[in-house]
């Protein structure tokens, strides 16, 4: 069974969101689990401080190596063979192809970045993979690790569909989407276009597959320069 284990200081946060829907399904089904850890528990004075001023002065609170390192060590000891993540902007950013390892491993286990920081001895000494889900900042990692485990847990055998399972959609053959359409034919006057009800196989993936390259150029330029390259590597493979 996959397993996540999250570190926070808001374990009332989880599953949340994860238990509803194709992942809240598949985890009753004991395809994948997960528990939250209140870090808070492993704090030693009586006010169950997680956190201290950081050294060299400036603004916020930094979360403090001695009891995030006790919790790692309670939660996923050294022979625990799961990564290691810790949730924060300054982290690399997460992809799918990231997300794709993560899936076809043992688990995770996240730490949630919260308040300015965390002491970087312990992410040194755990050996914490910091992980980012965007250039914008959220009030703490919580939801980043609910969207990181979303976007493994769908991948895992037997959580989705046929259809959708092995293929990724977008990111799979690096292009975006192609625009969709279902009934009624015509809404609000604008029609269906006519090639996607032609019966026309051919016409239908090649049409497509257009939309899908200029939606990514117009969105993504950094996607479809990537993707051009490797068109070309793929041109040239085939000489
Ligand atoms: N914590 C705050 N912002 C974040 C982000 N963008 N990604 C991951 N963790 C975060």
């Amino acid at each position: 069974m996959w397993r996540a284990d999250v570190i926070t200081i808001f374990p009332e946060m989880f599953p949340g969101p994860l238990g509803a829907s194709l992942a809240g399904k598949a985890r009753a089904n004991g395809i994948w689990d997960l528990a939250a850890t209140d870090l808070r528990d492993f704090a030693t004075d009586r006010h169950r401080s997680v956190d201290d001023t950081p050294a060299g002065g400036g603004p916020g609170m930094v979360l403090r190596a001695d009891v995030l390192a006790r919790a790692i060590d309670a939660i996923a000891p050294e022979h625990d063979p799961r990564p290691r993540l810790l949730t924060s902007p300054r982290g690399k950013p997460l992809t799918q192809a990231r997300v794709r390892e993560l899936a076809a491993g043992p688990g995770v286990v996240i730490v949630c970045g919260r308040f300015e920081g965390v002491d970087e001895r312990v992410i040194a000494g755990r050996n914490l993979e910091e992980v980012s889900i965007g250039d914008y900042v959220l009030s703490g990692g919580e939801l980043a690790a609910l969207v990181l485990i979303d976007a493994c847990v769908r991948l895992l055998p037997g959580v989705m569909g046929k259809e959708a399972s092995g293929a990724e959609e977008s990111f799979s053959d690096g292009l975006l989407e192609y625009p969709h359409y279902t009934r009624p034919q015509l809404f609000e006057g604008r029609d269906i276009p006519p090639v996607l009800v032609s019966g026309d196989h051919g016409r239908v993936a090649a049409w497509r597959r257009a939309e899908a390259e200029r939606i990514t150029r117009e969105r993504r330029p950094d996607l479809w320069a990537k993707f051009r390259e490797a068109d070309l590597t793929r041109m040239a493979d085939a000489q």
